[in-house]
C-alpha cells in the first residue's frame, strides 16, 4: 500500500517534513487519542532509563513537540532538543516558555539527526522517541547518537514495534491500518498523515534490528524492553567507559 507521505527514496525527508507540518498543532492530542495517553508513560520510562546525574547533558533527537525534551530538563539534565520540522518546534518552544522556576527549560534547535552539529562525545544521555522510524536511514540515525554520546553515556530509542505474536500483531497492525487513520481524520482533517506511521512501521525493522546494530556499535547492556506485547518498545544501550 502505498501513502502520500512515505517515500523510500530521495523524497523521503521531504515528505516526512510535509506531514509534520501539516500535524503540528494537533500533534499531541492526536497522540493521546491513539495511544489512549499510553505515550506518556512510555515517555517517562525513558526518563527513568536515562538516570539523570547531575550535570548531565541530555540530547533529544526528533524531539518534535518536546515531550521528552522537556521531561528530561524537568528531572535536571541540560537538555537539547533537536528536529528538522519548524512547526513542531515551534510548538515545542511555547510549551517550554513558562517552566518552572528551578529548572532550565530545554533549548531547541532545528538539524538533522542523521548530520548531528555536535562534536563528538558531547552528551550523557541521547534519546529518541518516535523519530527513528522516521529517518532516511535509521542505521545512519544511530550512528551519530553513538558518536555524539560521551563514554559512559545511556542511548535510548522509543518506538512503535513489531509483536512476535503474531496475532496480537494482525491485531495490532490493524488498529494501525484503521481507528488511527479515523482518528488522524476526524480530529486533524488528514487520514493519510496518520496511516503513514502503519506504511513507516512496515519499513521498519523495528526494535530486534535496533539492538543488533546497538551490539554492533559495542555498546553495554543493551536491553529490549517491550511494551504492551512488542506493540511499542524501548531500545536500551550505554557507551563503553
Ligand atoms: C513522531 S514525531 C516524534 C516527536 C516526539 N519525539 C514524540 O515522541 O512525541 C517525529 C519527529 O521526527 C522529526 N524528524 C523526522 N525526520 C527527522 C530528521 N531527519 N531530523 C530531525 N528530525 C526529524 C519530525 O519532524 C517529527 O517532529
Amino acid at each position: 500500500m502505498s501513502n502520500a507521505f512515505y517515500d523510500a527514496g530521495e523524497a523521503r525527508a521531504a515528505k516526512v517534513n510535509d506531514l509534520f507540518a501539516a500535524i503540528a498543532r494537533r500533534y499531541d492530542l492526536i497522540n493521546d487519542l491513539q495511544s489512549f495517553g499510553l505515550h506518556r508513560l512510555w515517555k517517562r520510562r525513558v526518563v527513568r532509563l536515562a538516570q539523570i546525574q547531575p550535570g548531565d547533558r541530555a540530547l533529544d533527537l526528533c524531539c518534535g513537540t518536546g515531550d521528552i525534551a522537556f521531561a528530561l530538563a524537568r528531572q535536571g539534565a541540560t537538555t537539547t532538543g533537536l528536529d528538522f520540522s519548524p512547526q513542531m518546534l515551534e510548538v515545542a518552544a511555547v510549551r517550554s516558555q513558562n517552566p518552572n522556576p528551578g529548572f532550565q527549560a530545554p533549548t531547541y534547535l532545528q538539524g538533522d539527526a542523521q548530520q548531528l552539529p555536535f562534536p563528538d562525545s558531547s552528551f550523557d544521555i541521547v534519546t529518541v522517541g518516535y523519530g527513528l522510524r522516521n529517518l532516511t536511514s535509521w542505521e545512519r540515525g544511530l550512528d551519530e547518537m553513538h558518536r555524539v554520546a560521551k563514554p559512559g553515556a545511556r542511548l535510548i530509542v522509543l518506538d512503535f514495534g513489531k509483536p512476535a505474536n503474531a496475532l496480537w500483531r494482525a491485531l495490532y497492525f490493524t488498529h494501525l491500518r484503521c481507528s488511527v487513520p479515523l482518528i488522524g481524520l476526524l480530529f486533524c482533517g488528514n487520514a493519510s498523515a496518520y496511516a503513514y506511521i502503519l506504511e513507516s512501521l512496515k519499513h521498519y525493522p523495528a526494535q530486534l534490528a535496533v539492538a543488533e546494530k546497538m551490539r554492533g556499535l559495542k555498546l553495554a547492556n543493551v536491553r529490549v524492553i517491550n511494551l504492551l506485547g512488542g506493540a511499542m518498545a524501548i531500545n536500551y544501550g550505554e557507551k563503553p567507559k
